[in-house]
């Protein structure tokens, strides 16, 4: 199985909502015993929380529900667990790296790098903005993780695992 953890700095704002997002895909493609998903924070300020209530009301206005996620926060175990760790911008990545045992270094990626070629550098953090910023988080979340989904299908071909 491959499992892909979704990293941000509150776990309340857009990694919930890539969670979200890529699992609907995956799910979509009958893929669910095949890839699985979860998400972090970097921070342990809303552990326990559940997805801020814009991100839940953009969600639900695009047809899926992350209501019953809860926040944590990234662990070292993490790091082992996860083939993919998926960061939502560069100081996401600079602090999963701080906590990142060395062979495992290699599994962090920005989530940004799977969209197409210019799409965008990071996925902006729309927690001090307003309702916009949910819409346009969602929009990139939806373009990257389709890149992920597709770079992981591959892998997988390439590897045939199970
Ligand atoms: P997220 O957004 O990292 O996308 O979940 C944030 C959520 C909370 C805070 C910052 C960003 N905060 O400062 O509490």
């Amino acid at each position: 199985m491959t499992k892909v953890l979704f990293v941000c700095l509150g776990n309340i704002c857009r990694s919930p909502t890539a969670e979200g997002v890529f699992r609907e895909l995956v799910r979509r493609r009958g893929l669910q015993k095949a890839i699985a998903a979860d998400s972090a924070g970097t921070s342990g300020w809303h552990i326990d929380a559940p997805p801020d209530t814009r991100a839940r009301a953009e969600a639900k206005r695009r047809g899926i529900s992350i209501d019953d996620l809860r926040s944590r926060q990234v662990s070292v175990g993490d790091f082992e667990r996860f083939d993919y760790v998926i960061a939502m911008d560069d100081a996401n990545v600079v602090d999963l790296e701080a906590v990142c045992p060395g062979p495992f270094r290699n599994r962090i990626h920005l989530f940004t790098d799977f969209a197409p070629e210019g799409t965008a550098a990071f996925v902006p953090d729309p927690y001090y903005g307003g309702p916009d910023g949910f819409a346009q988080v969602f929009d990139l979340v939806t373009q990257c993780a389709e890149g992920l989904l597709a770079h992981i299908t591959k892998e997988r071909q390439r590897e045939d695992v199970r």
